[in-house]
């Protein structure tokens, strides 16, 4: 076997590597942090260390309010979830002019996908594979937070997921590590820009790390997983998050190795901080360092002196820093180093946000009325939201619907914009929305009419929609059978129907984990109602995660994912129901065919003894089932368009490359439909022998093109050894000689494949 070449480590996993971001490099800043910290007490010092949520002063007193007297005397260093310009104005006064040294406070808020203007959820913004739109969202976002009184987004989460089952799927970026590192710094760089306009908030990493992979796809529980999984598929969009400037990084709940990440020093200090040279701030998460206890790992003391020795520097909600490290010091548990570098990172962030030139740098109140939810972000937020919905079948051109006649509207999410707006939206105002029954009247105007009838609540069983509230208060009374009725009547005086079905916005996101990904039997019973009508029937599926939909796609003509679509996402449906947008949207999360198939994805294994594919039958002795077909409903990658595009002549500029050198792939990639359209073409790659067993692919490279019909284009990837490399047994990254092939194509089964060798 030839030598392995071993490459400038991306994931800097030899110890010298990735030095140069390690200490700040500004002496300006560090003059006066120890200046500043030469004057602090220690319990001046553990108030940085402390963030204690806020947000019930949103309505509240917010100077007599716990969280204003621990402001005063000076025990916190954040606080988050506080909406409103003026209560935060005044609390950053109260930190300001109450506290002995005037340090200002970090004001944090879980702005995930939009503060008042809501973008699609993460997983949907992914699927536009358009990073200048999704580095916008992020931008809009901190412009709007910004300007109520904000300075730090918990945003981007980059947890790579194969796990539907887990609601925080909606969270993040689907199960592609090279695609979510993408995501990851167009996020970071959106949010954050270079920090020094009032418009831009410091972002926040999360969850650190691998918080995508519990057992059983149950929210909080544990994950273990290979050092070759976290660093083949896994850290890459964390990494990408640190590289792109990220200025701060959370821990996740999830035990790594058995040691929760919190208080993970290998994780934390020797790969975050060490081999990445990631010189920020790192939060733990809601309250996980007290919850280190039911991980039957220590006591609130001890597990505080663990965080902190382990690297973790501020403290969100346990109370354990501000209440036991001052004893941990006193036992010799926790060094006054320690506690001083945490202390330091923290008075860095807020350094770097330039809250020391201007603690009201974000507290101009005049922009709340001004920059938030304004026409153009809204305008930017129908755009971008349009480019986020995957057409999944369009039989005989259903689609786009013709903008006349009578439309049928059916199902819980038909006039239902509270729950368009997706999991995150705790900064929405949900007085502004419109639901999509409005969308389309708005769209129609006089040339048609909309026709509504709901016809089904999320479920038949009232206490299962209640636990999905907001979603529990649109529930209506009446009965299945009458709901029913009704939407009957409605379709039959109908041209084509519109069932707006699927998950209302709190069945996904944090302790949302499901078992059943199918569609509620009362929603099913609805649409086989509507296609029994015999007319047209357009399908909506609204998700916050990947679910199952096989009897769906069997049965209807046209099927189209919209996932939460947020705040302009009527607007943005109805564009591209009567064609206004030709959908672009491309999976980037598999659809499982069924529960069982659950983890599944396109980049695994081909293990030793894969089915073959020739074969449709059940193959003993085989990786298959024996009542499941392997492929997945709808692969990593998948989308259509009103259009179609044919690939053809893929080709290599040279049969192989050097460990210096590159070659091009190149495919020609034509419009073969009568609309306009936007395709996003595919590279991938597969090793075929290597050191360990490598993925059947691994997507390296892709591009969007917009095409007029009839017009062709060439679109080129240069395979460089960095994109053939991976980490070997030995936690190198390393490109090593041999036969791969090279894939491209509309998604990751539909490939037109090419050999070719490193030398
Ligand atoms: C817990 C969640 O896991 C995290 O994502 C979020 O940022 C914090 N709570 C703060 O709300």
């Amino acid at each position: 076997m030839k030598k392995s070449i071993i490459m400038a480590a991306a994931l800097c996993i030899t110890a010298t590597a990735c030095q140069k971001n390690s200490g700040s490099g500004d002496a300006e800043m560090d003059a006066f942090i120890s200046e500043l910290m030469s004057k602090m007490t220690l319990e001046e010092k553990l108030g940085q260390l402390n963030l204690v949520a806020g947000g019930d002063i949103t309505t509240g007193d917010a100077l007599n309010s716990p969280i204003g007297a621990a402001v005063a005397n000076g025990s916190l260093g954040g606080t988050f979830n506080i909406k409103g310009a003026e209560k935060i104005r005044e609390l950053q006064q109260l930190a300001v002019d109450s506290t002995r040294l005037g340090i200002p406070l970090l004001i944090g808020m879980d702005v995930i996908h939009g503060y008042e203007t809501i973008f699609p959820i993460p997983l949907a913004l992914s699927c536009s594979w358009d990073m200048d739109a999704i580095e916008t969202s992020a931008r809009i976002a901190a412009k709007e937070a910004s300007a109520a009184g904000i300075n730090w987004t918990f945003s981007p989460m980059v947890d790579i997921s194969r796990e539907p089952r887990w609601g925080r799927m909606a969270e993040g970026s689907g199960e592609d590590p090279y695609l979510g590192s993408q995501i990851a710094g167009a996020m970071v760089r959106g949010y954050q820009g270079d920090l020094t306009s009032p418009e831009n908030i410091l972002a926040c990493v999360k969850h650190f790390a691998f918080y995508g992979a519990p057992d059983g796809g149950r929210d909080y529980n544990t994950v273990d997983m290979s050092r070759n999984r976290m660093y083949n598929e896994y850290f890459a969009p964390y990494k990408a998050a640190v590289d792109a400037g990220a200025a701060t990084v959370m821990t996740s709940f999830n035990t790594v190795d058995g040691i929760p990440a919190t208080a993970n020093k290998w994780l934390v200090t020797d790969v975050l901080r060490d081999r990445w040279g990631f010189d920020g701030l790192v939060v733990t998460d809601y309250g996980s360092i007290a919850e280190m206890e039911p991980h039957g790992v220590a006591k609130l003391a001890d597990a505080s002196a663990m965080a902190l020795n382990a690297g973790t520097d501020m403290d969100m909600c346990s109370f354990g820093f501000i209440n036991t490290l001052k004893q941990s010091l006193e036992e010799g548990k926790v060094t006054q180093k320690a506690i001083d570098e945490a202390v330091r990172r923290v008075l860095e962030a807020k350094y770097r946000l330039g809250l020391f030139d201007d603690p009201y740098k974000y507290s101009d109140t005049s922009l709340e009325k001004t920059n938030i939810y304004t026409p153009e972000n809204r305008a930017e937020a129908r755009r971008i939201a349009a480019e986020t919905f995957v057409l999944l079948k369009n039989d005989n051109n259903t689609l786009p619907l013709e903008r006349k006649g009578r439309i049928a509207l059916v199902g819980p999410m038909a006039d239902n914009a509270l729950n368009m707006q997706g999991t995150w939206a705790v900064t929405a105002d949900h007085t502004k929305y419109k639901s999509l029954r409005q969308g389309l009247e708005d769209a129609l105007g006089s040339n048609g009419t909309v026709l509504y009838a709901k016809g089904a609540n999320f479920y038949s069983d009232p206490a299962l929609e209640a636990g999905v509230s907001p979603g529990g208060s649109t529930r209506d009374p009446r009965s299945d059978a009458e709901l029913l009725a009704e939407a009957r009547r409605v379709a039959a005086g109908a041209d084509v129907i519109v069932a707006a079905l699927g998950e209302a916005a709190e069945s996904s996101g944090e302790s949302s984990s499901r078992t059943d990904l199918t569609l509620p039997a009362n929603q099913q019973a609805l649409l086989d109602a509507m296609l029994a009508t015999g007319k047209p029937v357009v399908m909506l599926n609204f998700s916050g995660r990947p679910t199952v939909l096989t009897a769906e796609a069997a049965k209807v003509p046209a099927l189209m994912n919209v996932w939460s679509p947020g705040s302009e996402g009527a607007d943005a449906i109805a564009d591209v129901l009567f064609g206004d947008v030709n959908p672009s949207g491309r999976l980037t999360a598999t659809l499982p065919a069924n529960m069982g198939q659950i983890p599944i994805y396109y980049n695994h294994l081909n293990t030793g003894r894969p089915e073959d594919p020739a074969n449709p039958n059940f193959q003993r002795y085989r990786s298959n089932y024996i009542d499941s077909p392997n492929e997945p409903l709808y692969p990593f990658g998948y989308g259509l368009s009103y259009t179609d595009f044919d690939y053809s002549n893929l080709r290599l500029s040279a049969p192989s490359l050097n460990a210096d050198g590159s070659i091009d792939a190149t495919v020609t990639v034509r419009n073969t439909g009568s609309r306009k359209g936007t395709e996003t073409v595919q590279f991938y790659i597969r090793d075929h022998f290597a050191s360990i067993s490598r993925p059947v692919k691994e997507l390296k490279h892709f591009e969007r093109i917009t095409l007029e019909p009839g017009e062709s284009a060439d679109v080129t990837f240069t395979i460089t050894p960095e994109a053939l490399s991976f980490y070997n047994s030995n936690l190198e990254f390393v490109a090593e000689p041999g036969d791969f092939s090279v894939m491209a194509g509309p998604d990751s089964e539909r490939v037109l494949s090419a050999d070719f060798a490193l030398k």
